[in-house]
């Protein structure tokens, strides 16, 4: 069995694809398999990957999949820094409403999509979400998909509030998905000597505890730049980019102590 990391947050711009790509990225380094499903109508994960999602259709994205009009590993695509991606489409925006009408809410549509693909042999180490800054169905199906909620904060953002939505969706997600393992809170854009991040570090870890992941992501030019050159910062060279790089390695290695190496 593969991972499935969810990055969620419904707080918008808190880093959730600049994590999503290169986590992904750090992953095919580590020489692990990975799809990464964008399941934001922005396509921004698709895009900085270099995917050309105006030529592809609606059908080609996950609303296809859960329309069952066509199957997972028929619309992946592989970049040319080996991970694959199920690209999103602008259309999308429609996807809350296709699950809504489908049976449970479509609760199931990507555990099933993720599992019936795993049936005929293609199964990915590591699947990552990036999903949209939002609540409700897509979020849910996520939950029901994942075996681990990786939520990006930002000391600059009132996130605790939005925080606390989401261990609540995780509590209720656990609850017919048994292999969530539950929540981690991941420090993005942070700036070690701001007196903000400090107090921020202090009410963070006294709530989220055993929950506030050990790495911690600085505030890096080398990200954004990465973004406008459609590549990950693997591949992308600029400004401290061996000290990003080993960033995104531990925030592998971390991931990979909790969870173990998929078989
Ligand atoms: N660690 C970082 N250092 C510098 N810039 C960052 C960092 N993380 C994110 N950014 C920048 O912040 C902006 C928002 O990041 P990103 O798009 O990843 O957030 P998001 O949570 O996916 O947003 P949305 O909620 O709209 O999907 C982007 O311009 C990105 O380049
Ligand atoms: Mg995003």
């Amino acid at each position: 069995m593969g991972h499935v990391f969810a990055l969620a947050n419904e707080k918008g711009g808190v880093g959730k694809t600049s994590i999503a790509v290169n986590l992904a990225a750090a992953f095919v380094k580590l020489d692990f398999t990975v799809l990464l499903i964008d399941l934001d109508a922005q396509r921004h994960a698709s895009r900085w990957l270099g995917v050309d999602t105006e030529v592809r259709q609606l059908d080609q994205s996950f609303v296809g999949i859960a329309q069952q009009h066509c199957r997972l590993q028929e619309c992946i695509v592989r970049t040319d820094e080996g991970i694959d991606v199920l690209p999103s489409h602008k259309d999308l925006v429609s996807l809350p409403d296709v699950l809504n009408r489908s049976m449970g809410g479509g609760i199931y549509t990507l555990h099933k999509a993720l599992q019936t693909s795993a049936n005929v042999g293609y199964q990915p180490a590591i699947t990552i979400l990036d999903l949209a800054p939002a609540r409700g169905p897509v979020l849910a199906a996520a939950l029901a998909a994942a075996t681990r909620c990786i939520a990006p904060v930002q000391a600059a953002d009132l996130v605790l509030q939005s925080l606390g939505d989401l261990s609540a969706s995780i509590i209720q997600a656990s609850e017919f998905n048994p292999q969530l393992r539950g929540l981690s809170v991941l420090r993005n854009n942070y700036t070690p000597r701001a007196n903000l991040d400090h107090a921020y570090d202090q009410a963070l870890s006294e709530v989220y505890q055993d929950q506030l992941l050990q790495t911690i992501i600085p505030s890096r030019a080398l990200i954004r730049l990465a973004s406008g050159a459609q590549q990950s910062i693997f591949r992308f060279s600029g400004p401290d980019e061996v000290a990003v790089r080993s960033t995104f390695l531990a925030l592998c290695e971390e991931l990979l102590l909790l969870d173990g190496v998929p078989t």
